[in-house]
């Protein structure tokens, strides 16, 4: 198996558990500024659910009553050339025209699965379409998009934890990592 191994490298923090919660709670105050009606999160699984999940409760928190709905979406990843399309692999419930849309992902990298989510979304004739980020990966962009909300700036590594895993791993970390080598015992 082409794992990771646990004693070879260690798993290092990057945002703590606190670290994340203080920000959401944050960035829900500024969503709920937004003005939007009756809106509808949509969360693109399956690396977004934990963040999905806290944050709609910190929206709750500011007076609001979103509803939410799952998109599930894989994209075509290649290491460097990211060339890849993206698909639905489980759409939507509701229906999302005439709504006000709040879109939610892990992580905005290339943008092609953010900015494939958002047009579909907007295609079906949603009212409004705001899109809110755990992570900007602001130097990897492939397509022309930024997010309307971001809780943090992602260094240039491949993150881990708090939803998002590694060859379907570690999503149940409370904090985002990475995986760093140990050091040699000397
Ligand atoms: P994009 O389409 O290139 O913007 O890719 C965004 C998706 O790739 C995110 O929703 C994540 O699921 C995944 N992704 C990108 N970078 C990372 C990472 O460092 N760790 C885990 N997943 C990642
Ligand atoms: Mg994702």
């Amino acid at each position: 198996m082409n794992q990771p191994d646990r004693t070879t490298s260690r798993i290092e923090v990057i945002f703590s558990a606190e670290v994340i919660a203080a920000r959401i709670d944050a960035l829900a105050k500024d969503i709920a500024g937004a003005g939007l009606e009756r809106p509808l999160v949509v969360s693109v699984l399956t690396g977004s659910f934990v963040f999905s999940a806290d944050l709609l409760r910190a929206l709750h928190r500011t007076g609001l009553e979103p509803e939410v709905d799952f998109l599930s979406l894989s994209s075509y990843r290649h290491d460097t050339t990211s060339t890849g399309s993206v698909r639905i692999l489980r759409d939507l419930d509701l229906e999302v025209a005439g709504r006000d849309i709040l879109l939610v992902d892990d992580i905005l990298d290339t943008g092609r699965t953010l900015a494939f989510a958002r047009d579909l979304i907007a295609a079906r004739g949603a009212r409004r379409v705001v899109t809110c980020v755990l992570l900007n990966k602001r130097m990897r962009r492939a397509v022309d998009i930024e997010a309307d909300y971001i809780a943090f700036e992602c260094p240039p590594a491949f993150v881990l934890g708090y939803g998002m895993d590694l060859a379907h791993r570690y999503r149940e970390l409370p904090f985002v990592g990475h995986l760093a080598p140990m050091e040699p015992k000397s």
